[in-house]
């Protein structure tokens, strides 16, 4: 055999061996998938640093999350090295952007990863099984449908290793979301999981879904903050079988949610509408919404504390919240940011006096210490994180979710895709992001002098202004 035969012999040799091994492992969904041309993606990531930093993008640069926060919840899902050295790359006087005031006499204790909710969830409308959260991190809705039934299946058994909420989003309870983790179920206007034959609320269907699921709240989403106030379609195509019987629709035929709900059209019905299941169900039942004018709120906390009923938590969605798929003028201009959403909505009940009785959740890249702290200090109880515990179970911010070819198994429902991401090591990184989470805030709510991250005040916080100033952050968030 000649020399050059030889080589290319040996590297055939190699591609095959390569193409089995990356078909066989489980760490890498992108490997099973794309077997050896994958490497690639590792290849230039390993020198995608160097690249960028001579020409093209700096670690804060990309959007909607940067290359320092993606690093951040990979190397924290991973029980990697999650430091970062030399020092801040950051710019301090970008607006908006936090400083928070440490004591000079901090808390010198165990940090842990374990946070309560300081609030009980149902305590305030004595729901019968009101509980108190054991974390005050919770993953925000993501349907199955939009996520695939892998991704699912990683973030509640992730959710259940972490001892935190799941939420089902709009896709109603699939079998994938009964591997452990505590859910909160979530209906949207199509109801689905609880709809009648005719696509109308029901009851009976809603408590049929929640038969052997670990359901501990319900939340009614009035709208979601990169898409409000529009309805959506899903394509019979992708109304499998499995996601047909989550649903309670029909398989192959396409389903419509309307822009809004049909069992109620004001701030009374909603209330009726959220005493109604809590009675049925036992359990607490929260709203979900993002935010635009004032008046909804005001109205909502007024007839709350007039009549004594109504939801037992609020969650707000900030415009800057993802979605699988929605049109740009709505992700991009439709609904306040967080910041300016949730004073909206904190004052109106602060003014009604309900601002301690129910539970405030928040959501809108607010799955890093800093961001989530600034959002506790607002007045949040709970922080959602969706994107980032996509990140955490192998997203790479393809930004594809609405053209159903994920490259990495999670955004899609192709089989070739999503046989590439394994649930239970994917699960164990869910787990590892949120309480590396939760562990930042716990340490940073020490070196504040405090014990739980809810006690930090807006006045030991300073926001840079974009003029060169630096502002207390009551003066820009309340
Ligand atoms: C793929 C995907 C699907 C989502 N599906 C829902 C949903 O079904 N219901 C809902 O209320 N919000 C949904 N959201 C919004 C998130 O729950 C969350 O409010 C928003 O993304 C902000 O959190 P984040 O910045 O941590 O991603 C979805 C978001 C993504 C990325």
């Amino acid at each position: 055999m000649t020399w050059w035969l030889v080589i290319i012999v040996g590297i055939g040799v190699l591609i095959v061996v390569t193409a089995l091994y990356d078909l066989t492992q489980k760490r890498h969904a992108i490997l099973r998938n794309f077997p050896v041309i994958g490497h690639l993606r590792y290849a230039l990531e390993s020198i995608g640093p160097e690249l960028r930093q001579y020409i093209v993008t700096d670690n804060d640069e990309e959007r909607p999350f940067s290359r320092d926060q993606r690093r951040w919840v990979y190397a924290s899902a991973k029980g990697d090295n999650k430091y970062f050295g030399f020092g801040s790359d950051n710019r301090f006087d970008q607006a908006g952007y936090p400083f928070f005031h440490h004591d000079p006499f901090p808390i010198d204790a165990d940090v842990g990863d374990e946070i309560a909710c300081a609030k009980v969830m149902g305590e305030w409308r004595s729901r019968d099984h009101a509980f108190r959260p054991p974390s005050i991190v919770g993953i925000s809705a993501m349907s199955f449908g939009s996520l695939s039934s892998a991704a699912i299946t990683a973030l509640n058994r992730g959710a259940g290793l972490a001892g935190c909420l799941h939420n089902t989003g709009e896709g109603g309870i699939s079998n994938h979301h009964r591997n452990g983790g505590d859910l909160v179920f979530q209906l949207g206007t199509g109801y689905f999981g609880a709809r009648d034959a005719h696509g109308k609320f029901s009851i009976d269907a809603m408590l049929a879904s929640m038969q052997g699921a670990q359901v501990r709240a319900i939340e009614i989403k009035l709208s979601q903050g990169a898409k409000p106030g529009l309805g959506g379609v899903l394509p019979g195509a992708k109304v499998t079988p499995e996601i047909a019987a989550a649903r309670g629709v029909e398989i192959g035929v396409t389903v419509r949610s309307p822009a809004r709900h049909r069992t109620f059209a004001d701030v009374a019905g909603l209330v009726e509408f959220v005493e109604s299941i809590a009675a049925a169900s036992g359990v607490p039942v929260g709203i979900k919404s993002a935010v635009g004018g004032p008046a909804f709120w005001e109205e909502l906390a007024e007839h709350m504390a007039t009549t004594g009923r109504g939801p037992d938590y609020v969650a707000v969605d900030g415009g800057e919240g993802g979605t699988g798929a929605a049109p740009l003028v709505f992700s991009d201009h439709v609904a306040l940011p967080f910041r300016q959403a949730f004073p909206v909505v904190r004052r109106a009940f602060d003014a009604h006096g309900l601002g301690d009785r129910i539970i405030f959740g928040g959501a809108g890249k607010l799955g890093f210490a800093p961001d989530a702290t600034l959002a506790m200090a607002m007045g949040v109880d709970m922080i959602g994180v969706a994107r980032e515990a996509m990140l955490a179970v192998g997203c790479i911010q393809a930004q594809e979710c609405h053209s159903g070819h994920c490259p990495t198994g999670v955004a899609t429902q192709s089989k070739w895709l999503v046989r590439g991401l394994d649930p239970t090591d994917k699960a164990a990184r869910v787990d590892g992001y949120i309480r590396s989470l939760r562990s930042d805030l716990l340490s940073l709510a020490h070196a504040m002098g405090h014990e739980h991250p809810g006690d930090i005040r807006l006045d030991q916080i300073t926001i840079t202004d974009g003029a060169g100033g630096f502002v207390p952050a009551s003066t820009v968030v309340s």
